[in-house]
């Protein structure tokens, strides 16, 4: 029988230093490698897209409408990844003096969290030569940084872990597996989960260390604040739903008819709240850490919030 060694948190912060350095990697000289974006594949899987339930589209159509989901998964990331540098750049501060390992952790995972915008960036310019022009993605990375982090810390962190932690399901148990991906696009998400293995360890190291300084007021707070967030992220990705389908039916080759476009954008919506919201929220892990930290109560608000996200899905 296997059995879980339970590291003290100095080993972890080490452990995490010792594993960045070895996955350590470039991105031109790794992940791009002088290649570009094979238009001809997918982009996403169908477990992240849900594209196979929407029967009024082609084959072609299909494979098109995951790549525009495709293009905005790799902006979604590199739009949080601004509010999660900055966060931890900010609680790294705690680390300045004492456990030298804990600081460099921290500077590490700030580090590759600027070359993931970096690689994100890079892949958002690269799809912008392969598809049609006309795609948007409006959302400002600061603007929403700063109504992030006007929130308490323990939201913030609370949001971090869940995003890591999907990232990570995404990657072995979606995009891995599917051999009809774009394999360039397929790598720019390997290499960005060798680092989340690392950072969502971090994540879960600091907000566990950041709740033990709370009082029950200021937690029940954050589980608000938490709240407000996971609605905050869905107001954006309503928005992108629409873009995304006004897009897809400009440049899909036929006269698309209104209702099927409106179709779309609620199958995009509900696509969209599952990817960023919903992979998360179910995520074993995730549950567990916040039930540690929370009162049944607590949680039973965070579950109705979600439960009604969900209900206006369907
Ligand atoms: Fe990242
Ligand atoms: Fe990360």
């Amino acid at each position: 029988m296997n059995t879980m060694v339970q590291l003290p948190d100095a080993d972890k912060y080490a452990r995490c230093v010792r594993a960045s350095k070895a996955v350590r990697w470039d991105i031109e000289k790794d992940v791009i490698r002088g290649r570009s974006l094979e238009i001809s594949r997918k982009f996403l899987p169908d477990g992240l897209t849900l594209i196979r339930e929407t029967a009024s589209l082609s084959d072609a159509e299909k494979r098109f409408a995951g790549q525009i989901q495709g293009r905005t998964y790799a902006n979604i990331f590199g739009l949080v990844e601004r509010f999660i540098t900055a966060k931890l750049l900010e609680i790294g501060q705690d680390h300045w003096l004492g456990n030298q390992h804990a600081l460099e952790a921290l500077v590490r995972f700030s580090d590759e969290e600027l070359k993931h915008q970096a690689l994100f960036r890079r892949i958002e310019q690269m799809m912008g030569e392969v598809m049609p022009a006309g795609y948007r993605f409006d959302v400002d990375p600061d603007q929403v940084a700063r109504a992030v982090l006007s929130k308490s810390s323990w939201a913030v962190l609370v949001l971090t872990l869940h995003i890591e932690l999907f990232v990570q399901n995404h990657y072995s148990q979606s995009i891995e597996p599917d051999a009809e991906l774009s394999d360039l696009f397929k790598d720019v998400f390997l290499f960005h989960w060798k680092d989340e293995c690392q950072h969502v360890v971090l994540d879960e190291l600091e907000l566990r260390r950041l709740d033990a300084t709370l009082t029950q007021d200021e937690r029940d707070r954050g589980v608000d604040d938490f709240i407000a967030l996971v609605l905050a992220v869905d107001g954006i990705l309503q928005a992108q739903a629409k873009d995304d389908v006004s897009y897809f039916a400009a440049h899909c080759g036929r006269v698309a008819p209104s209702r099927e476009m409106e179709n779309l954008a609620k199958q995009f919506l509900k696509a969209y709240r599952w990817q960023y919201i919903f992979s998360g929220a179910t995520h074993p892990r995730f549950q567990a850490i916040l039930k540690d930290m929370i009162t049944p109560a607590q949680f039973g608000r965070i579950e109705a919030a979600l439960a009604a996200l969900n209900r206006s899905t369907n």
